[in-house]
């Protein structure tokens, strides 16, 4: 029987050495030494399969990216030194002057940024297309157009996009199908399952887990993940072996953790959808009240870890709430063992104008929780002090 892909997480290994160690150890080294000049030689010539320099690959960054594809179920992968890089290595890899990506309006603040200041400086664009009207996307599509790129759950709207239909559009019209899957994890959703050709994840979330390091990761078939690789050999975006030591030993415990982050968000957003006098909005994928419930519930296992809502009140009231927060951290992270809470328009959305911002459902109330591990009383209890002293 094959093994379970929790299993697999926790039980994929490098070669043990001749001390036998349980937990592997760690390649801190740059480089790695030949036997001969004919090994050294054939291994620069990739005609034999071996770690030459850290910069192309190391033990512990292929241990990392190997429980990575038997997670997301993809033949290959490559590492990177932060999600952004597996997101901008894999565009600046596969696409060329001229060529055009099919987004959508709500992605990550980075990411925008890289569509919209950064690859226009190489003839590069994006168009983006609008959520809740699929019917809308083939009239937008251009010869040009090669690559389509989605969140979701997106950040931090924590908007749904049907996975089965947009693996059937990309199939139909022949282009490649990008999924960064960060905030579900391959423990919620896998990609792939619905036509994804490449699986991004920033690493630096629920895959660490515990707010230590950096990391990202692309996943794919072999073919992709080559071009990718050649450019980041090349280009040096490359995971320390150090951090995905880290990762790799935080994948042991991905499983257990997302069950309780779940739940915990799950029981959080049940709490405040209850709090109408203090909320406007509220967004969990697992809600039945979500716009996209229906399809959150075909193409995930949960709901995920991340709630956005709406307070009453606006930008002041949101300002008010997170200085009344004592637990919760106020930090520009997610998906770590403690409660976060931020305010993405005066934060990771603040270099988009307040048109960007509205265009990509960022607004001035919106506050994003991520539910950590403490117990879901204390949480709710934070957010509860922090509602009535905000009022
Ligand atoms: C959905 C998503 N993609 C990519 C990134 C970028 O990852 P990193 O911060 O590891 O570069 C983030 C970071 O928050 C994210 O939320």
């Amino acid at each position: 029987m094959k093994p379970k892909k929790q299993t697999e997480a926790i039980r994929t290994q490098v070669t043990v050495s001749g001390s036998k160690e349980h937990a592997v150890p760690m390649f801190l080294t740059s480089s790695f030494v030949f036997d001969d000049a004919e090994e050294m030689r054939a291994a620069f010539a990739d005609e034999i399969e071996r770690p030459i320099y850290s910069r192309f690959s190391n033990p512990n960054v292929d241990e990392f990216v190997e429980k990575m594809c038997k997670l997301e179920g993809t033949e290959a992968g490559y590492a990177t030194a932060s999600g952004m890089a597996a997101v901008f290595g894999t565009f600046a890899a596969l696409l060329k002057s001229g060529d055009q990506i099919l987004s959508c309006r709500s992605v990550f603040g980075a990411t925008h940024t890289v569509f919209t200041k950064i690859f226009p400086k190489w003839n590069i664009t994006a168009i983006y297309a609008d959520i809740d009207k699929p019917e809308s996307w083939e009239s937008l599509l251009t010869p040009d157009v090669k690559m389509i790129y989605v969140e979701t759950p997106t950040n931090p709207g924590v908007e749904i996009i049907d996975l089965e239909w947009l693996g059937a559009f990309a199939k139909k019209h022949n282009l490649l199908l990008v999924v960064d899957n960060c905030f579900a994890t391959p423990l919620l959703q896998q990609p792939k399952k619905f036509g994804a050709d490449l699986i991004i994840h920033s690493a630096t979330k629920f895959i660490d887990g515990q707010g230590r390091v950096m990391g990202g990761v692309v996943l794919g078939p072999k073919n992709l993940i080559k071009e990718i690789y050649a450019f980041c050999r090349s280009t040096g975006p490359a995971l320390s072996p150090f951090n995905a030591w880290v990762l790799s030993k935080s994948l042991e415990t991905l499983d257990v953790r997302m069950e309780r982050h779940c739940s915990n968000a799950f029981q959080l957003a049940q709490w405040l959808e209850k709090r109408k006098e203090d909320i406007s909005m509220i967004r969990y994928p697992f809600l039945p009240s979500h716009p996209h419930y229906g399809i959150a519930k075909k193409q995930m296992s949960a709901g995920g870890a991340i709630v956005t809502f709406e307070l009453k009140g606006g930008a002041e009231r949101g300002k008010r709430f997170l200085d009344a927060v004592k637990m919760l951290s106020l930090t520009a992270n997610l998906g770590d063992t403690r409660s976060i809470v931020s305010h993405p328009a005066s934060t990771t959305h603040a270099k988009l104008s307040e048109e960007e911002r509205a265009a990509v459902g960022i607004t001035p109330g919106m506050v994003r929780i991520s539910a950590g591990l403490e117990h879901v009383d204390d949480i709710i209890a934070d957010v509860e002090q922090a509602l009535n002293a905000s009022r």
